[in-house]
């Protein structure tokens, strides 16, 4: 069975507040975009669950959140069967694109199937925040959708079903600790406090007026996660030199996207920093 799971990009992330199980409130606009990974499951005989992948920084271990996934399904719902994963993965690792979570998601989502468990989304979300704030998102398979809570709250945006952004989005060669992030955050919290923007962005989007001004996108650990990896700035100062002042942090970072006029643009930008800066990867991506 082949699957295919998409990236995220958080197009607006307000930290709301802290909670007393230690993970923020957040209120947060999700959009599905183009770069993916591609998923092979196979089943075996036996009740093992192997991953296989060769990208660095995926564990191939129970680390992993698709055996997490599996593991999770197998356990609740006694299956005798085991599986073997292969993951093909592009998108970047710890970037704040939510790789590791739509793989899970997307694990739960085809198991659901495969082993005739007939759960709901809501039930597949429930379960799969568990293994990851970003994993219900990826269960709704919407292409916009608003997340509140601890991002397990999601409200599918279906009056943007219409909508298609292209991005230019850059990613550091980093890797980004989001606890690390969320703790600098506390540390530090009153260093940003902006009004939530979620409302404006979502009826601009229905209004089919997605080029915003400078300021409208804002992400609340941006300041933050630019002050522990300042290669994340650099990528936002390069890409405010090529005009694109509209640009942002995804999730805890460092990835960087900004909201390009065409496909065409967001073509040629890519392939003029790919020829520059060695050290980035970019892409040129849609809403899908
Ligand atoms: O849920 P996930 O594994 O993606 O979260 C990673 C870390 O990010 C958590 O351990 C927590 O420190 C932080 N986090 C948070 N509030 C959220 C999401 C993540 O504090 N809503």
């Amino acid at each position: 069975m082949l699957i295919h799971s998409f990236a995220k990009l958080n197009l607006a992330l307000a930290i709301i507040n802290k909670r007393p199980d230690n993970y923020h409130n957040l209120n947060t606009l999700f959009e599905r975009i183009s770069l993916g990974d591609k998923i092979i499951l196979k089943t075996r005989r036996d009740k093992l669950i192997k991953i296989h992948c060769s990208a660095q920084g995926v564990p191939r271990d129970k680390a992993n959140l698709c055996w997490q996934a599996a593991r999770l399904l197998q356990d609740k719902f006694g299956i005798e069967k085991g599986l073997d994963i292969k993951i093909i993965k592009r998108i970047p690792v710890a970037a704040g694109l939510g790789g590791g979570s739509s793989n899970a998601a997307s694990v739960l989502l085809a198991l659901n199937k495969l082993w005739k468990l007939k759960l709901s989304k809501s039930r597949l979300a429930a379960l799969g925040v568990q293994l990851g704030s970003d994993v219900p998102f990826f269960i709704y398979n919407a292409p916009f959708a608003q997340g509140q809570g601890r991002g397990e709250k999601i409200r599918p945006l279906d009056k943007l079903h219409k909508v298609k952004l292209w991005h230019i989005l850059v990613t550091p060669k980093i890797h980004v600790s989001t606890p690390l992030v969320y703790k600098e955050f506390d540390a530090f919290s009153g260093l940003t406090k902006p009004a939530s923007n979620v409302k404006i962005i979502i009826s601009k989007l229905a209004k089919k007026n997605p080029l915003f001004k400078p300021g409208l996108l804002f992400n609340s650990l941006e300041p933050v996660t630019l002050k522990l990896y300042p290669e994340v700035g650099r990528i936002k100062a390069k890409l405010k030199r090529l005009g694109l002042r509209n640009n942002l942090m995804s999730g805890s970072g460092g990835a960087v996207f900004a909201i390009v006029a065409s496909k065409e643009e967001a073509v040629r930008v890519a392939r003029r920093l790919k020829k520059e800066q060695a050290t980035w990867r970019a892409f040129a991506v849609s809403t899908i």
